[in-house]
């Protein structure tokens, strides 16, 4: 079944993975988060109606245990970093319709109601289960209070999942040489009795759902392969004190995995509450024809692909849509550690005075949804001065301003046919974009478009021109810039907003659509300001080595102690492997030469980029290569080198880049050949 294109009649939910009420936010928990938000306004630009709604998760272990570390009560630790999350996601634009948590009346009134259906139906029983135990505390050691072996693939795991190793969801009793995470004590093993839910007789409907989900490949084609293993049903309770207890059972928790997805569907009704069931109501797209669509970590897939469609099938609800799961996140090559401050946090982020969207765009931009991407700040100030600073607020303040000084805002003008063509190009890869869940094309296409503006005014320098032959290419380029306003927006919200106000526009860009690309700007608009501030180099150097600082001082605590805090996330020092294989068709696609460099140049203003021309056999190509600080730049020419010749062009400081030299790792060993390949062989 294939899905209606987005907009569609009917609205939408769009929900993002609910953070663990426990700690501080770094910019890698930012990601998700940006991620949705991006989406959820693309969405709404497209004009999809569409609400945007999260919750801190407050229960389960997680909590449990760290409020024992800190000798607190778990609800008031939970409340706390609830409280700091609400504060901190509207500072990144990151503009939830609705945040709740799963502690709150709504979330226990809903999670009543589908536990009892899923009961009622029948897909509930008691069974009776090994719980681990730590004999001398007498002490039940559910999910995070038990760590030990996973018993899938051996490395270090904790109670309900191997987080270091193959990343599966481990049922109680699963994991083996169980250790208490508490007091250290060796456990052991006692029977218990406890409710499960027969997943395992959904795994038809599940496959059924996995080929109508839409979304990133991964969260497609990894369930399938745990269901063609075969689903075991899932123990929902817990020996647990924190948490909402399973329906007339004071004796048992719900597991957190059961309320916390809920809360989706809880902060939902709040919204409706709030605004009205006429201007939103939760049911369309829960119970009647809206679209469901979900933004998570990729560790969590198994648990929005598997056990909870599993839970919205049974208790009446619409199955999700998509399911959109982002790949990892580094820092500077390495993994986050939250407990070793191996981070940039995201108050830090601010205090730094860095303007938020410059974070949305990075986050959206550096690698696709999908892809595990890391932060460095010499590629954030990259970014941020190559593409934000140079190609979108370049184009916008000398277009504006030239409007200005000379027409006093728009010329009164028509807009060229090239123009109105490129727009409507933009505007049809951006739709593509979003009906595909790629925010990063989606923002390319606007970015890609200030970027043709550029090269539009540079084509027909205006500032050679008098008032009459300039009029129609600044009316040209003002229209170019409003557009691009709108299709910028969802990435960076703020400065597409102050574009907008630049442009002399009424109303907020929040509430243009598509069709607003093309419609003229007000005929008269003050002078620009500066869209975007640079990142200047002397700042990068202080940060980087701020950074520097804090991870030796991370890396000799992990020598020190190898004692994993179980909030890293991943503890290798390379990225993991991708998940996904990919066919050798796709292979095939990829055009990879042997090349030679023929001239390299650094880029002026970069202390990066370096211009390479670099002969491919069947011609010579133009490559932007961000290696000046690590090679001698003038003994490059003459070197072989491996060449990507049909990655799509791009323009890096106004400098277009036609190929892709391959290099490994943060030093950028540039691949070369053993033997004697001339350039233009092709490499399989
Ligand atoms: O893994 C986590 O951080 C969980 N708190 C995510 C919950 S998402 C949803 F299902 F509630
Ligand atoms: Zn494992």
């Amino acid at each position: 079944m294939s899905h209606e294109e987005y907009p569609t009649e009917e609205p939408a939910v769009v929900t993002c993975g609910l953070p663990y009420a426990n700690g501080d936010l770094h910019i890698g928990h930012l990601r998700t988060y940006v991620g949705g938000d991006v989406l959820s306004r693309a969405l709404e630009t497209l004009g999809q109606q569409t609400a945007f709604v999260c919750g801190s998760d407050m229960h389960g272990t997680p909590i449990a245990v760290q409020a024992i570390q800190e000798g607190r009560d778990p609800e008031d630790l939970a409340l706390e970093y609830h409280g700091q999350y609400q504060e901190t996601f509207p500072q990144f634009g990151v503009d939830f319709d609705n945040y709740g948590h799963t502690h709150d009346e709504t979330n226990r009134e809903t999670t009543r109601e589908t536990v009892e259906t899923l009961d009622r139906e029948g897909y509930v029983y008691e069974d009776e289960v090994l719980v681990a135990w730590d004999p001398e505390d007498d002490q039940p050691l559910p999910d995070r209070y038990v760590e030990g072996t996973c018993p899938y693939c051996g490395e270090q795991a904790r109670g309900d999942e191997c987080d270091e190793g193959c990343g599966r969801h481990l049922e109680p009793g699963a994991v083996e040489d169980p250790v208490s995470a508490i007091s250290g004590n060796p456990a052991e093993y006692r029977e218990r009795t406890h409710k499960f839910f027969r997943v395992s007789e959904l795994s038809e409907y599940l496959s059924g759902f996995l080929d109508r989900l839409e979304g990133t490949a991964n969260a497609q084609n990894q369930p399938r392969q745990w269901i063609e293993e075969g689903i075991e049903d899932w123990c929902i309770t817990r020996d647990l004190d924190w948490g909402f207890d399973y329906p007339g059972r004071e004796d048992l928790v719900l597991y957190v995995w059961v309320d916390a997805p809920i809360e989706y569907v809880s902060s939902a009704i709040q919204y409706s509450e709030r605004v009205g069931a006429d201007v939103y109501d939760w049911k369309d797209p829960w119970k009647r024809d809206g679209e469901i669509i979900h933004i998570i970590g990729r560790d969590i897939i198994q648990h929005h692909t598997i056990f909870w469609p599993a839970m919205l099938h049974v208790a009446g609800y619409n199955e999700p849509r998509a399911v959109v799961a982002s790949g990892f996140m580094s820092l500077d090559g390495d993994a986050f550690s939250t407990s070793r401050n191996r981070a940039v946090w995201a108050r830090e982020f601010l205090a730094e005075g860095f303007d938020p969207d410059t974070l949305r765009y990075y986050l959206t931009t550096v690698g696709g949804f999908q892809d595990d991407i890391d932060f460095s700040w010499d590629r954030f100030a990259e970014r941020v001065n190559g593409e934000l600073v140079g190609n979108v607020g370049n184009f916008a303040y000398r277009s504006l301003l030239f409007a200005h000084r000379n027409f006093g805002g728009t010329p009164d003008a028509d807009v060229s046919a090239e123009v109105r063509d490129r727009i409507a190009e933009a505007v049809e890869a951006f739709e593509d974009a979003v009906n595909d869940y790629s925010t990063r094309e989606a923002t390319q296409a606007a970015v890609e478009l200030a970027g043709f503006g550029n090269e539009y005014i540079q084509r027909h320098e205006p500032w050679n021109l008098d008032d009459e032959e300039a009029a129609p290419v600044i009316r040209d380029c003002v229209q170019i810039a409003k557009a691009v306003a709108v299709l910028v927006y969802p990435a960076t919200p703020d400065a597409a907003g102050r574009l907008w106000d630049q442009l002399g526009e009424d109303g907020a860009v929040a509430d243009a659509t598509l069709e607003a690309a093309m419609e003229a700007p007000p005929a008269e608009f003050d002078a620009p300001a500066e869209l975007f501030e640079k990142v200047e180099d002397e700042r990068v150097a202080e940060l980087r080595q701020k950074l520097e600082d804090r991870v030796d001082a991370a890396t000799t605590d992990e020598t020190e102690s190898d004692e994993g805090d179980g909030d890293d996330e991943g503890s290798m020092s390379h990225e993991p492997l991708a998940n996904e294989r990919i066919s050798f068709d796709d292979f095939d696609d990829l055009d990879v030469r042997v090349g030679r460099i023929e001239s390299a140049a650094a880029i002026e203003d970069s202390d990066k980029l370096v211009r390479l021309e670099v002969d491919i056999g069947v011609e010579t190509r133009q490559v932007v290569a961000g290696i000046q600080q690590l090679h001698d730049v003038d003994a490059l020419p003459g070197t072989k080198v491996v060449v990507l010749a049909n990655l799509e062009k791009a323009e890096l400081f106004g400098v277009e880049s036609d190929g892709m030299v391959l290099a490994a790792g943060e030093e950028a060993d540039l691949l070369t050949t053993h033997g004697d390949a001339g350039p233009g062989t092709k490499i399989r």
